[in-house]
């Protein structure tokens, strides 16, 4: 299945080479690749520039063992700090004292285990750790990277010689990495790290897979910091001053002004998960967690995979969560209100929140955040769930949903141990796992046909229903949780007002 999955990749690669990787109608991703977002692991968060071949290697073999490639996390990219300088003609030298057997061989070796292999440059002079960058260099590189086997390239935009400031002078400057990768003939996607500078949820769907939208993330949900100076209310989102140390509500409040430019092939990237990094709470994990994959972010984790704990494990690995990001209709939910609360420490937001969206299926998902500083009820109606859906009151506002608790069947620590440790028995057969309420495999059923089949792992429990023209209810929402709910129409309900219509 695996096999069937990258060679459908490589023939949509081959449809958007012949049509053009200019000419996206046809075929709703540029080079074919990212249809849906991409899912994996990156080393940045956990470990910095601490990056060796034992890293890149023993943590792949724990994402296969404890299923996280069977839930749909199958790129490992390496991030910066991998290179000695240049070879005489211009490659880039591996540092063989972190990868002795060089970059080739760890290619091979994660392709072997059924995984797909990233990289990092920066379209600078030099990376964001001062090692060798590809400006300028980007036939050479790309070529190196194809030669290599690498599936995915992280693309910054450290040292970029002043190449920004407009929109067309960063558009030219990724191009260019954008048309190598292209000539290589190798499927590779293209995620641009350009922190959101000149707007690229603007311009790069079609060039890239994918484009950072916002200044590095960091492992705290609401604490501002002065070196993320941008907070996403500057006019339109534009921000000339990226920077790092972004917590968990900036990036939403950023990714709010921007979600109708996410689609398929092409999706604005919150940055790497920080879950199980330790500085957020459980609560604000499963927040993180939900916001990400609500907005059909790439789900990229970003701590160590190696001594994972069941707790994040079990945040990580919640099919019914990944089915929402890996929807087949690509798009971030919309914020539709955010309304400031009394509580509230001076680190906190002190806001509450309501996202929705509507998915393939016609069921919508909702997130109601509590971004306040006590645990509380939360409302959201029908009405403002569908507002998008036209009219004064939505079709859609006129008729009874069930609603489904996405996290209730979130996985007990108990379960979530033996698996870490190997002792939990394997899911063996399709039947076995359309019985099964807390573990998927993609490669035995994608999520697209799962949610077709309507599989109990990927819509949560049912929690109760709401009638037409009424208000959901969650109880309990914790400081800083959420709740994530979908939404299925009972056919229950039309409302007096809709029969009256219909006379
Ligand atoms: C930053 C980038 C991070 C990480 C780092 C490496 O610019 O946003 O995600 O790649 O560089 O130095």
């Amino acid at each position: 299945m695996y096999s069937q999955v990258s060679t459908a990749a490589w023939s949509l690669a081959l449809v958007a080479q012949l049509v053009g990787a200019d000419n996206p109608g046809q075929i709703g991703s540029y080079n074919g690749l990212a249809v849906t977002p991409a899912m994996g692991w990156d080393n940045w968060n956990a470990f910095g520039c601490d990056v060796s071949e034992d890293l890149l290697l023993g943590t792949a073999q724990k994402i296969v063992d404890v299923g996280l490639r069977d839930l749909g996390y199958n790129y490992v990219i390496l991030d910066d700090c991998y290179s000695d300088g240049r070879y005489p003609n211009g490659t880039i030298k591996p540092n063989f004292q972190k990868f002795p057997n060089g970059f080739k061989h760890v290619s091979d070796r994660l392709h072997a285990l059924g995984l797909k292999y990233g990289m990092y440059s920066s379209a600078g002079y030099l990376t964001c750790g001062r090692y060798t960058a590809s400006l300028g260099r980007e036939m050479t590189d790309a070529q190196t990277f194809a030669d290599w086997g690498v599936d995915f390239l992280k693309y910054d935009n450290c040292y970029n010689g002043g190449q920004s400031g407009t929109a067309q002078i960063s558009y030219t400057r990724y191009k260019a990495m954008s048309d190598a990768l292209n000539a290589t003939g190798r499927p590779i996607l293209y995620n641009m790290c350009s922190w959101g500078d000149d707007g690229p949820w603007n311009w790069a769907q079609t060039m890239a897979n994918s484009w950072r939208m916002s200044g590095d993330v960091y492992d705290s949900f609401s604490r501002p910091d002065e070196r993320c100076p941008c907070t996403g209310d500057e006019p339109g989102y534009l921000c000339a001053l990226p920077g790092f140390h972004c917590s968990i509500l900036n990036i939403m409040n950023k990714m709010a002004k921007i979600v109708s430019k996410t689609q398929t092939g092409a999706q604005n990237d919150m940055d790497a998960l920080e879950v199980g990094n330790g500085g957020m709470t459980d609560d604000e994990y499963l927040t993180h967690m939900s916001m990400w994959t609500l907005e059909a972010s790439q789900l990229v984790m970003g701590t160590d995979i190696r001594s994972l704990d069941p707790s994040a494990y079990s945040i990580l690995a919640n099919p019914a969560v990944l089915a929402l990001n890996q929807d087949p209709a690509v798009s971030a939910g919309a914020r539709r209100w955010i309304h400031q609360v009394a509580d509230k420490d001076e680190n906190d937001a002190g806001n509450i929140q309501l996202w929705a969206r509507t998915m393939n299926n016609t069921d919508a998902v909702i997130a109601l955040v509590n971004a306040g500083n006590t645990l509380r009820d939360m409302n959201a109606t029908l009405a403002d769930i569908f507002f998008d859906q036209g009219g004064v009151i939505s079709p859609q506002a006129r008729q009874g949903w069930d609603i489904y608790d996405l996290w209730a069947n979130r996985m007990d620590n108990e379960t979530a141990s033996s698996i870490l440790n190997g002792t939990a028995p394997a899911i063996i057969s399709v039947d076995d796992m359309l019985n099964q309420t807390t573990r998927w495999n993609v490669s035995m059923m994608s999520y697209a046909e799962g949610l077709n089949a309507n599989a109990s792992a990927l819509f949560g429990k049912m929690i109760g229903s709401v009638d037409a023209l009424g208000t959901v209810t969650a109880k309990n929402v914790s400081r800083h949780g959420v709740a994530l709910y979908r939404l299925r129409a009972n056919g229950k309900g039309m409302s007096k007002l809709d029969a009256r219509d219909e006379l």
